[in-house]
């Protein structure tokens, strides 16, 4: 049996990618919340801002800083930052998500064309960050295992990251916004349920 670990399983990217499969169904449940919004002609305001509050809390402030602060600058440092287009990637969600939470706040001060707008910055969102993490879990992950070959290194990168996420949001910060995805995806299951049973003809 190979042992060998993969390249995103190699600390201090092991961090991020766990990061990243957690921020995947986030996405998901916000391409879900737009077929929703589109098939129902509304949009559910409370399930929007607390997929938004993921997002800027979760994905922007520790996953993103983590890469802006730490990562990033670390690897340049020795002269082999990529670049990619990542950090400007990282202005442009902000923006999408600024955008997101305005249309959000006007669908519910009784502006009905806020919908449309909120699902195009969302379906926008989602494609700019699903390829966006392909790109990283590809290029990054390598260049970071061959930045740093010596394993201390790459631990003491770890340390800065739950150092700065310790400062930024506070202790256990990936298990309780994991339990925000999962309880959103709970949510989710039990409302398409009930969409389901209304749909389905009278015995
Ligand atoms: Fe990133
Ligand atoms: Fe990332």
């Amino acid at each position: 049996m190979d042992i060998t670990p993969t390249l995103t399983e190699l600390l201090p990217y092991a961090t991020l990618a766990r990061e990243h499969r957690l921020i995947e169904r986030a996405l998901d449940l916000l391409g879900r919340c737009c077929d929703e919004a589109i098939r129902t002609k509304t949009l559910d305001p409370a399930f929007a801002r607390e997929l938004l509050c993921f997002i800027r809390e979760f994905a922007d402030r520790t996953h993103h800083l983590k890469e802006e602060r730490i990562l990033f600058p670390a690897i340049d440092a020795k002269g082999f930052f990529p670049g990619c287009g990542l950090v400007s990637e990282h202005g442009l969600a902000r923006v999408r998500v600024g955008k997101m939470a305005a249309a959000i706040d006007r669908w519910t001060a009784g502006d009905a064309s806020a919908r449309l707008d909120f699902i195009r910055q969302a379906r926008s969102y989602i494609n700019l960050l699903r390829e966006h993490i392909v790109k990283e879990d590809d290029c990054l992950a390598r260049v970071t295992a061959a930045t740093f070959p010596v394993r201390e290194q790459r631990e003491a990168l770890a340390h800065e990251f739950e150092e700065m996420e310790r400062r930024e949001i506070g202790e256990g910060a990936f298990e309780r916004y994991a339990s925000l995805v999962e309880r959103l995806e709970e949510q989710e299951r039990q409302s398409s349920g009930r969409a389901e049973q209304g749909r389905s003809p009278a015995p």
